[in-house]
């Protein structure tokens, strides 16, 4: 299996090095611009810098597209796909029916990761079910296969969740360094609490993640107290807010 990669930046680098860290035995070819980043990865994971976006699309049995959504309709006129060629996009945000549009293949599919597919530990969120995306790409970390296009735009804003928890954790951490702790300390309780949460939410599914809190604080304890000043404070409330302002922005219509 031969993946192309037109876009060698962030996201798509870490998911070469991902995709090479999980000896998933797929041979990875880069498009060659932003050189000195595709030269220095290509060097790393042993894969191979072809000379121009359509070498690589002419070369590739998939094509993985990773370019910032302003960009794809440049992208789209700088190449030429056949016309059931499979086509990968991670680009935030545009439908599979726009990409079919722009790179004349019908064999297009979505999916959206993060920066954690480095380490084979990303979210996989793929549209539609058993496309190239999801075949592809399970290396990367946990798949999360969606039926809709509108759910993958969920998905999407599950990608921003992910964004906002550094800010989350950032803040907790720069908290317990101003009360005295070491970065290391203040960063290992952060970090733990968060990993131990995920990992007991697992253990006790299908129990509601509410009902495991409700346990955890009851009325009057000091757990309890702390929630009811977030709650003042609409802390959770906000999280809600973000997540329909940004899913509104994903789903918005064209005028007319
Ligand atoms: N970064 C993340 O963690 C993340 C997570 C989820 C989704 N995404 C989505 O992934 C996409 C890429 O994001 P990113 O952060 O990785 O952006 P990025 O770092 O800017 O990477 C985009 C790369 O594509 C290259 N490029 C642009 N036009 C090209 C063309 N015509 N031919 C070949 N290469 C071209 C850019 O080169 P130049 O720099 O020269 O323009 C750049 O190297 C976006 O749609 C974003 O929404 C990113």
């Amino acid at each position: 299996m031969k993946l192309g990669v037109l876009g060698v930046g962030d996201l798509t680098e870490k998911m070469v090095r991902g995709l090479y860290r999980s000896k998933s035995g797929i041979e990875l070819l880069l498009a060659p611009r932003n050189r000195e980043r595709a030269e220095a990865l290509a060097k790393d994971v042993g894969c191979t810098l072809l000379a121009s976006n359509q070498d690589v699309v002419d070369a590739a049995d998939v094509v993985l597209i990773g370019v910032r959504p302003s960009q794809v309709a440049e992208l789209a006129a700088q190449v030429s796909f056949t016309p059931y060629q499979a086509l990968v996009s991670v680009v935030t945000g545009v439908p599979v029916s726009e990409l079919t549009k722009l790179f004349g293949t019908e064999n297009c599919s979505r999916a959206m990761l993060s920066a954690a597919s480095e380490i084979n530990r990303s979210t996989v969120a793929v549209y539609p079910p058993d496309s190239p995306a999801e075949i592809l790409l399970s290396s990367l970390g946990n798949v999360v296969s969606l039926n809709t296009e509108e759910h993958f735009e969920l998905a999407t804003v599950g990608a921003c969740m992910n964004g906002w928890f550094y800010f989350l954790f950032h803040e907790l951490e720069q908290w317990f360094v101003k009360k005295g702790l070491t970065a290391q300390q203040a960063r290992e309780l952060a970090f733990s609490s968060v990993e131990d949460c995920v990992a007991y939410s697992r253990h006790k599914q299908p129990t509601e993640l509410r009902e495991i809190g409700a346990a955890i604080a009851p009325p009057g304890t000091y757990t309890a107290q702390g929630l009811e000043v977030l709650n003042g404070l609409g802390a959770n409330a906000a999280w809600k807010t973000a997540s329909e302002a940004v899913f509104e922005l994903l789903t918005e219509k064209e005028p007319g």
